[in-house]
């Protein structure tokens, strides 16, 4: 028998809520997500739960981290289906606020953590960490967890919120989750319903291009740039699909490297139509 999750949609109450379950010495585990969940949040809140004594999720989709206005309004919304699994996966309380509550008129404060959000995803989508970093912020001052839990399929924005955490002295610990992969390698994500049957098989392209370079790695290869190209000459296999990126960087830093003596990772993105698809494997020499 699952419990209803409890559902507060504004900060006071969410903040209220969190520092009664502290009172009462709970430890305190939060999965942020912009809901549309699939296998991939899942095993994040099932291993939180396991983490923690109390799992929030937190389900908004951000207007702030959107740098396309059809991206945004075209973000499936499936809040029957994400309450029913949410409370399937052992979450007690659900935050769900409206842009209206957590931006309201005045608002004018960002966050931004400058070094390592230059590249990769950043370099494309002007202001979409910023926006990250900020709702981020505003989740963690309202849920007050001890916990909280984030993909490694949004590498850039581990690192990110890693270092937001450090710089700003949050009292949070943040840990990475491996990424959810389907039975063909395609890496789970709320944008693949936008996919046609014929670009979901294009997409695969991804994961052929990072499995590429990591068995050259494991062959003994070192040199980034023959790494690159293999895996480059696996996109462009696939006529339509147009790369953003391909780069291979240090896992801490996200500075690109010229040689693979360090631990790694291959990072793309890869549009498909209209749909943008991001994928990365970490590639440790
Ligand atoms: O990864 C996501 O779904 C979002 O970027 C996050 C962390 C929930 C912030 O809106």
């Amino acid at each position: 028998m699952t419990k209803d999750p409890v559902v507060f949609d504004n900060p006071r109450a969410m903040r209220a809520h969190a520092a009664d379950l502290r009172r009462q010495g709970l430890r305190i585990g939060f999965v942020p997500t912009m809901g549309a969940l699939h296998q991939g949040h899942l095993s994040l809140l099932d291993y939180t739960r396991e983490h923690c004594d109390h799992l929030v999720v937190s389900i908004f989709v951000n207007p702030l981290q959107f740098d396309r206005e059809d991206d945004l309004s075209g973000y499936p919304r499936t809040w029957e289906a994400d309450l029913a699994a949410c409370a399937g996966h052992g979450a007690e309380t659900i935050y769900a606020p409206t842009p209206a509550v957590m931006y309201p008129e005045g608002y004018q404060t960002k966050v931004s953590v400058t070094e390592l959000t230059r590249g990769l995803c950043g370099a494309g989508r002007p202001g979409h960490f910023d926006g990250v970093a900020t709702v981020v912020l505003k989740l963690f001052n309202t849920v007050s967890p001890h916990l909280a839990v984030f993909g490694r399929k949004d590498y850039q924005q581990l690192r990110m919120i890693q270092r937001m955490v450090i710089d700003l002295d949050l009292p949070v610990e943040v840990k990475g989750r491996p990424i959810v992969r389907e039975p063909d390698g395609l890496a789970m994500s709320s944008r693949n319903t936008h996919l046609s049957p014929q670009e979901r098989e294009q997409a695969l392209c991804l994961y052929r291009a990072l499995t590429r370079a990591e068995s050259l790695v494991r062959q003994g290869r070192r040199d980034v740039a023959a790494l690159k190209q293999a895996a480059q000459d696996e996109v462009a296999a696939v006529a339509p699909a147009r790369l953003e990126y391909l780069e291979v960087v240090d896992q801490h830093s996200l500075e690109p490297l010229a040689v693979l003596h360090r631990p790694a990772v291959m990072a793309l993105a890869v549009w498909l139509g209209q749909t943008r698809l991001i994928d990365n494997m970490e590639l440790n020499p």
